[in-house]
């Protein structure tokens, strides 16, 4: 590979956009994997760590990107050729991520992606699945016949999150901010807008609530859950406070319950595994937008504002 040339996305400074360089394809090295990368997510994480507001940081220069799928390059420990998913070991927050052609990646960042599967699929699906995996099963504990409400019911976690609530057995509400994504609630789930939140828009009062966005539409929701109900808080893209009158909190009787997969990964991740092949052949859907590594700008600006449906993924193919 030497002298050959990659594109790579580098942070610079914090706060600032990732530039598109060409660098050195990067040397194999022992106990390390060398990827040539097909796509790459780009996530709420990974702009929390571009904007440098998260609590693991690189130094800089830095290539963000926490997951990413490609083709084994060369490794002692995985088959050349074959189509990995990369991802954790710190990639994408301690060391370089995934935006860009080549990554010497730790081996035990290599998991092994069936043949045929889509590269952007595989490098997306695993998040927004555990997520999901975690908060109806693991954390709100949904029952059969319960009716949960799920916020951000169009972005990547609250759809799936639907999904998965819908075939434990739940009767599903999803919740959009803006009309245009009513349509994007996947069923079975009946579609309301955060603006016109009422328990008779919801059909009555709610066992769980699994909330991915937050700040007003969070505060809102609460209101609409149950005594003795569960609210699994997941994301906070509308807001990252919430401000509780405790004595309301109390009388009101919802436990509020956080989800964090970074903790939960390792748990549930035989189970989302078995999601992907759901993914790939329909049965669960997953929307995912792709932009090209130069349109990083308005990819990270879909995401931002909340037009974006679904996962944004980079496509380096
Ligand atoms: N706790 C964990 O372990 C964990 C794991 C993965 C993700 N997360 C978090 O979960 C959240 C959802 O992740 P995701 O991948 O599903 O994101 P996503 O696909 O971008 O969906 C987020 C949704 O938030 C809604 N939203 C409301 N206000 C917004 C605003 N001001 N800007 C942008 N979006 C806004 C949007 O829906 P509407 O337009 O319908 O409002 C959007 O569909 C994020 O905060 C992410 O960091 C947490």
């Amino acid at each position: 590979m030497s002298g050959e040339m990659s594109r790579a996305l580098v942070l610079e400074e914090f706060g600032s956009l990732p530039r598109l360089m060409d660098r050195p394809v990067p040397e194999p090295r022992a106990g390390h994997t060398l990827v040539r990368m097909l796509a790459a997510q780009v996530a709420h994480l990974d702009l929390n760590v571009v904007d440098g507001a998260f609590g693991i940081l690189p130094d800089l220069p830095a290539v963000p990107g926490t997951n990413g799928c490609g083709v084994v390059l060369a490794s002692d420990s995985h088959p050349e050729g074959a189509l990995v998913r990369v991802n954790g070991k710190g990639l994408g927050l301690r060391r370089d991520g995934c935006w860009r052609d080549h990554a010497v990646v730790p081996d035990a960042a290599v998991t092994a992606v069936p043949d045929g599967t889509d590269p952007a699929l595989a490098c997306s699906f695993f998040t927004p699945a555990g997520t999901a995996w975690a908060a109806v099963h693991d954390v709100a504990a949904v029952r059969p016949g319960e009716r949960v409400l799920v916020t951000g019911a169009s972005g990547a976690v609250g759809a799936l999150t639907v999904q998965l609530a819908a075939r434990a057995g739940a009767e599903v509400i999803g919740v959009v901010g803006r009309p245009a994504k009513l349509a994007h609630v996947p069923a079975p789930a009946k579609a309301v807008l955060a603006a016109e939140l009422s328990p008779d828009a919801v059909g009555g009062q709610i066992d769980a609530l699994i909330d991915t966005v937050g700040g007003l539409v969070l505060r809102d929701c609460l209101g609409l859950v149950r005594p003795r109900g569960r609210a699994a808080l997941v994301g906070y893209t509308a807001g990252r406070e919430l401000t509780l009158d405790l004595a309301d909190w109390l009388l009101a009787d919802v436990a509020l319950l956080p989800v964090n997969l970074m903790n939960r990964g390792g748990e549930v991740a035989a189970d989302v595994e078995g999601l992907q092949a759901d993914l790939t052949s329909g049965e669960l859907t997953l929307p995912i937008e792709r932009h090209a590594p130069d349109r990083l700008a308005e990819a990270v600006r879909r995401l931002r504002t909340g037009e974006a449906i679904g996962r944004v993924v980079l496509d380096l193919s």
